[in-house]
C-alpha cells in the first residue's frame, strides 16, 4: 500500500463522532463503526439509543462487537501515517505549538483558528481549507493559549484597540461597552508599540552593557587586589628572608668566635705541655749523666766534668703559668644586639618605604572655621591654627566645638584612603587625628574610638599617648617635629607616623567606620605662651615613588 492510497483511505476509518482516527473501534448491530468511548459516551447521554449514523432506534442498549478487521486495519493504517508524518511533516518539537486534534504524536501545528480557537497541523487544517463553511473562519499563524485571544464577554476575536481605554476589544465591544470611543486596528497600534518596544529594547541594551562594563571594573578591581597582594607577599618574602639570613650568619659568626677562642686556649695547653716534656726529658738525660757520673771511678773526669753538670740546667720558672679557661661573658649578648641593630635597620627601611606609599595618598586640607573654638586662631589659608588668648565674637553654630579647644579639616572621606601631613615642632600640647561626623562637640569630651576620635596626643612636652580608650603611653624619643595621618576607610586604619624618622608611632586597626570622617586637630590651650606654636597643616613630600626602593 502506498503512502498516497493510504492518506485516500483516511476518512474510512475515521469515527463520526470525534471526526478522528478510530481508537479501539467497535461495531453496532446496524455495522457502523465508532470510537469504544464515543460511542459508550454518547449513549450515556442520549435516550433512546440510536446509531448516531443511520439513526437506527434500538429499544435496549445493544451489545457492541469489535469489527476484527477494521480494527486491525486501522491500526495498519496508524502505524503507516505515523511513518508518513515522520517523512512529510514532523511532532511538535519543545516552542512549537502542537496540533490540538492530533491523538498520540501531536504534530506541528500550522494554523490556529480564532473561531474555533484550535490549532491544526497540515492534515486536520485540511477541512477550513476546502469546505465552505469553514474556509470563512479566520486563521492565523499557529499560537497557544488561543482563548486568550477571545473577547470573553462576546467569545469573538479581539481585533480593535481602543484607545479610550487602552485596551483589545471584540467588534461587539466596539457597538456596545465601548460606544463613542476611539478605535484603531490592532495592527496599526502594534506598530507604535512596536516602535516604543525598540526604545526599551535599547536601553535594556544599555542596562546589559553597563552591567557588563561593572563586571569588567570589578575584575579589574579583583586583578589590582591580587597584584597588591603579590606585591607585599613578595615584600614580606625579602624582609624576613633577608632577616633569616641575617640571623644564620650572626649564629654562625658567634659559633666561630665561641670556637676560635675555644682552640687558643688548647693551642697555649699544647705549647706549654710540649716545653714541660721538652724539660723533662733533658732533665731525664741530666739526671742519667749525673749518675753515671757518680759512680764514675775515673777521678779526673769526675772533676774535670764536675762543675758543668753540678747545677740543674737551665729551665723556665713556670710557677706563675697558667693556662685560663677562655670567658665568653657577654658573647651572646653582643652578638644578639649586633643582630637587633641590623633587623631595625631593615625594619627602619620598610618603614621609609611605607611611609613613601601611604603619602601617595596625600589630600589638600583645610581647617574648617565654623567648627573652631572661639579661642582659636586659623591663618588666612586655613593650614594653621593655634589657641589664642581672648575669645573671638563669633556666631553661635552646633559644628563649633566648645568649650574643647578642637577644629576639624573641611574636608571628609567616606571611602578609600587618605593621607595629611601636620607640623607640630615646638608644642608641649596637642591632639590630632581623625573623628567621625556625629561626635559631641559640646561640653567635655572624651577622645575615643568608642565616642567617635581616632587620635593621637602628647601632654607635658614629652607624654605621647593614643587616645584608644584606655589610653597607651607611647615610647616616641626623640619627639616627632611631623606627623603624618593615614586612614584606610574600608580596611578600619588610623596610622601615625613620624615623617622625618620615618617611624609608625601608633595603628588604630580593625576600625568599624560607617559615617563620614574629617581630619581633627587641637593646639592644646597657650599656657601663656609655652604652646603657642601653631599646628601647621603640610604639603606632603611625594617626589619619589615607591616602585624603585632598595630592599
Ligand atoms: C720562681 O718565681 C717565683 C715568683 O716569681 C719565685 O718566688 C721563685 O723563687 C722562683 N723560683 C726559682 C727557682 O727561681
Amino acid at each position: 500500500m502506498s503512502s498516497g492510497s493510504n492518506l485516500r483511505s483516511e476518512d474510512q476509518f475515521l469515527c463520526s463522532i470525534c471526526l478522528d482516527v478510530f481508537t479501539d473501534p467497535v461495531s453496532t448491530p446496524c455495522g457502523h463503526n465508532f470510537c469504544q468511548t464515543c460511542i459508550t459516551q454518547n449513549w450515556e447521554v442520549n435516550f433512546p439509543y440510536k446509531c448516531p449514523l443511520c439513526k437506527e432506534i434500538f429499544t435496549s442498549r445493544p451489545q457492541l462487537g469489535v469489527n476484527t478487521f477494521i480494527k486491525e486495519m486501522v491500526a495498519q493504517f496508524r502505524h503507516e501515517a505515523q511513518q508518513e508524518a515522520g517523512s512529510s511533516s514532523s511532532a511538535a518539537k519543545p516552542g512549537e505549538v502542537p496540533c490540538d486534534v492530533c491523538t498520540g504524536t501531536k504534530l506541528k501545528a500550522l494554523k490556529s483558528c480564532l473561531v474555533c480557537q484550535v490549532s491544526y497541523c497540515q492534515t486536520h487544517l485540511e477541512p477550513h481549507l476546502t469546505t465552505p463553511g469553514l474556509k470563512k473562519h479566520q486563521l492565523m499563524e499557529p499560537v497557544e493559549n488561543l482563548e486568550d485571544r477571545m473577547c470573553l464577554q462576546h467569545d469573538k476575536p479581539l481585533e480593535l484597540f481602543c484607545k479610550t481605554d487602552q485596551t483589545c476589544v471584540c467588534s461587539l465591544c466596539s457597538v456596545l461597552d465601548h460606544k463613542n470611543h476611539k478605535f484603531v486596528p490592532l495592527r496599526e497600534e502594534s506598530e507604535g508599540k512596536k516602535a516604543e518596544l525598540k526604545k526599551t529594547e535599547a536601553e535594556v541594551q544599555k542596562m546589559i552593557q553597563s552591567r557588563r562594563v561593572k563586571i569588567q571594573e570589578i575584575k579589574e578591581s579583583v586583578k589590582i587586589s591580587k597584584d597588591a597582594a603579590d606585591r607585599e607577599k613578595a615584600e614580606g618574602v625579602q624582609f624576613f628572608t633577608a632577616l633569616k639570613e641575617a640571623a644564620e650568619r650572626g649564629l654562625e659568626e658567634l659559633i666561630k668566635e665561641i670556637q676560635d677562642k675555644q682552640k687558643t686556649a688548647e693551642k697555649q695547653a699544647e705549647d706549654f705541655i710540649k716545653d714541660l716534656e721538652q724539660e723533662i726529658s733533658e732533665l731525664m738525660k741530666r739526671s742519667s749523666e749525673v749518675k753515671q757520673l757518680s759512680q764514675s771511678e775515673d777521678h779526673l773526669h769526675l772533676l774535670q766534668s764536675f762543675s758543668s753538670l753540678k747545677a740543674a740546667p737551665p729551665t723556665k720558672n713556670w710557677t706563675e703559668v697558667r693556662v685560663h679557661p677562655p670567658s665568653y661573658e657577654g658573647t651572646v649578648v653582643r652578638a644578639a644586639a649586633q643582630m637587633l641593630e641590623k633587623m631595625k635597620e631593615k625594619m627602619r627601611k620598610l618603614l621609609e618605604a611605607e611611609l613613601k606609599r601611604v603619602q601617595q595618598y596625600a589630600v589638600d586640607v583645610t581647617l574648617d572655621p565654623d567648627t573652631a573654638h572661639p579661642w582659636l586662631i586659623l591663618s588666612d589659608d586655613g593650614k594653621q591654627v593655634n589657641c589664642g588668648n581672648k575669645r573671638k565674637k563669633l556666631p553661635e553654630n552646633p559644628k563649633r566645638f566648645y568649650p574643647c579647644v578642637n577644629v576639624l579639616g573641611q574636608q571628609s572621606f567616606s571611602l578609600g584612603r587618605f593621607y595629611f601631613e601636620v607640623q607640630i615642632k615646638g608644642k608641649t600640647e596637642w591632639d590630632l587625628g581623625v573623628a567621625r561626623e556625629s561626635i559631641n562637640r559640646k561640653g567635655d569630651i572624651t577622645l575615643s574610638p568608642q565616642d567617635g576620635f581616632w587620635t593621637v596626643w602628647l601632654r607635658n612636652r614629652n607624654e605621647y599617648s593614643a587616645c584608644a580608650g584606655p589610653s597607651v603611653r607611647l615610647h616616641v624619643q626623640p619627639g616627632p617635629e611631623k606627623v603624618g595621618v593615614f586612614v584606610d576607610y574600608e580596611e578600619g586604619l588610623v596610622s601615625f607616623y613620624d615623617v622625618d624618622a620615618a617611624a609608625l608611632i601608633y595603628s588604630f586597626t580593625g576600625c568599624c567606620f560607617t559615617e563620614e570622617l574629617y581630619p581633627c586637630f587641637s593646639p592644646g590651650l597657650n599656657d601663656g605662651g609655652k604652646n603657642s606654636a601653631p599646628l601647621i597643616i603640610c604639603p606632603v613630600n611625594k617626589a619619589d615613588c615607591c616602585t624603585d626602593e632598595t630592599p
